[in-house]
């Protein structure tokens, strides 16, 4: 099974990805992860993603769909995606389609994470992850027991550079102007799952589960 999150800023495609994985076994593949990984290696690929991450713009439709290939082609994928922050565009959205169809594969569903805009920003303003193991906390909503220390690993958290009030705001200006008719597209394609994604974390992954048919 393939399936994409689809969802807003902060919506938690993330933090509901990690636990689709552990009870799917599918992999989780993350679009912004894959960015910031290439960014801490010091790659060309790292540095020209920052320049758009960082001023909260989309990275250009061929460089992102370059990269999520090769990704999906390692023997990993076979078994099916879970696909985070990827789509964004109705080029990317096509690709993707040519690209599973080769293999005799295609979406299964896509679910969609629908969370109103002043909760959006309350989560990403929260928001801390570990340097080391990548655990995502919330100074508002589940802090560590620690300030600024990770639980799991006792790893440093930081906040991402493009978490700032401003940048957080216009990467909500660009998923409604860029991302949202995706929702359209994908409801028309009889694919789309809505789910609401304002209740607790536990809660919002039962109804993800639930409407996949995977219990
Ligand atoms: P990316 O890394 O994909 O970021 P995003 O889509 O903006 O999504 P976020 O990671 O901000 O949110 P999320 O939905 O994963 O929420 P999370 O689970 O962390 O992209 C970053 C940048 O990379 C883009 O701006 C762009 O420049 C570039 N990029 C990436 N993909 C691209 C593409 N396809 N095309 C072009 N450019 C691309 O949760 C957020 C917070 O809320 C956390 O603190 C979490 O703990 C908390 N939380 C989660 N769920 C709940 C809940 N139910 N209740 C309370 N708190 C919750």
């Amino acid at each position: 099974m393939d399936i994409i999150l689809l969802g807003a800023p902060g919506a938690g495609k993330g933090t509901q990805a990690k636990y689709l994985e552990e009870h799917t076994g599918m992999i989780h593949v993350a679009s912004g992860d894959l960015f910031r990984a290439a960014l801490r290696q010091g790659t060309e690929l790292g540095m020209l993603a920052k320049s758009y991450m960082d001023r909260g713009e989309l990275v250009p439709d061929e460089v992102v769909i370059r990269m999520i290939i090769e990704r999906i082609s390692q023997p990993d994928c076979r078994q099916g995606v879970i696909f985070d922050g990827f789509p964004r565009t109705r080029e990317q959205a096509r690709a993707l389609e040519v690209e599973l169809s080769a293999h005799a594969r295609r979406i299964d569903h896509v679910l969609y994470l629908r969370v109103p805009e002043d909760m959006l920003l309350r989560r990403i303003a929260g928001r801390q992850t570990c340097k080391t193991c990548g655990s995502t906390y919330n100074m508002f909503y589940f802090p560590s027991k620690r300030p600024d220390i990770c639980d799991e690993c006792g790893g440093r958290l930081y906040q991402r550079s493009d978490d700032t009030m401003e940048t957080a705001r216009h990467r909500l200006e660009v998923y409604f102007a860029q991302t949202m008719p995706l929702i359209e597209y994908y409801r028309e394609q009889g694919s789309l799952i809505e789910i609401d994604g304002r209740r607790e974390i536990s809660q919002v992954t039962r109804s993800m589960i639930d409407a996949l048919n995977i219990a």
